[in-house]
């Protein structure tokens, strides 16, 4: 496994396996990896075969946070990383630096962002108006610098893997994109890096992000449910752990991300809570 770092680099082995007629399977993260994140590189090496090749970058992206967010605190830790893309059979592991991505920090030097403008709209883009737009441009770079035939997002990030499949669409990207399950821990908790954030108490109340959706799902099974009826709810569920705030309760069709007015089995549902200054997010299919 080689760790590259110069996008020259990068663009130059990706156009050497081309020509070999290895296909690239690409997972783009922001490191500090999980057991989430390795199901992503394996379904990577699923898709492109045994001679093709898997590239794993690992680049905290500064655009996507807003100034408020994480950015500086971001869980980093590369050595760890490199050892389970190894493991994982990942054959490069991409690392760009910020000089390299936004070279600059006035606009003299960068200035080109990719905005994608009707699904990133709700929800996680309510909530963190400049997130998407930082994570289409650095997506869009990144696919610029690898040059996969194959890229790999979890569905973890529901709304993200719309708005990627969306922007590689109307961008014409010859990318085809997966969307892999969700992992969770053993308690039902979706595995992301931000867990590490949370404290013991906060830790056993973030279940109840999972325990949401199980409601739900038990309650649309027995008959419809008015959206707004079951947003409320849910919310109070929420309210009744002591550290857990609600940022917001979802239910929309899970291709289009056209919100619903009823909740039934097949509609899509996301939520996101706060623990503290943590914020976590789940979804899954009703
Ligand atoms: O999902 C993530 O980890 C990030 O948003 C991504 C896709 C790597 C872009 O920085």
């Amino acid at each position: 496994m080689r760790v590259v770092s110069l996008i020259a680099q990068m663009q130059s082995a990706a156009l050497r396996w081309k020509k070999s007629g290895a296909r690239v399977g690409f997972v783009p993260t922001m490191g500090y990896l999980h057991a989430g994140h390795i199901s992503l590189v394996k379904r990577a090496r699923q898709a492109v075969g045994p001679k093709g090749r898997v590239v794993v970058s690992i680049y905290v992206n500064p655009t996507q946070f807003g100034p408020e967010e994480d950015f500086t605190k971001y869980p980093r830790d590369l050595k760890r990383d490199l050892r389970l893309c190894r493991e994982a059979g990942a054959d490069v592991v991409f690392t760009p630096t910020d000089a390299a991505m936004y070279p600059g920090k006035s606009e003299d030097h960068y200035s080109t962002y990719v905005v994608e403008e009707t699904l990133s709209l709700g929800m996680e883009g309510s909530s963190r108006p400049t997130h998407f737009r930082g994570v289409t441009t650095v997506v869009a770079k990144l696919f610029n610098c690898v040059l996969p035939d194959v890229a790999v997002f979890g569905a973890k990030d529901w709304q993200q893997a719309a708005v990627i499949q969306r922007m590689t669409a109307d961008l014409n990207f010859p990318i085809k994109i997966i969307v892999a399950p969700t992992l969770r821990e053993r308690d039902g908790l979706a595995m992301s890096s931000r867990n590490k954030y949370l404290n013991a108490v906060q830790r056993a109340q973030a279940t109840i992000l999972s325990e949401c959706l199980s409601e739900a799902r038990k309650l649309v099974k027995h008959a419809p449910q008015s959206a707004a009826r079951l947003t409320r709810k849910l919310a109070e569920c929420v309210a009744a752990k002591s550290e857990a705030r609600v940022d917001y309760i979802h239910f929309f069709d899970g291709e289009t991300l056209v919100p619903a007015k009823t909740a039934r089995p097949g509609t899509h549902m996301a939520l996101a809570v706060f623990f503290g200054k943590t914020r976590l997010i789940d979804n899954g299919r009703l």
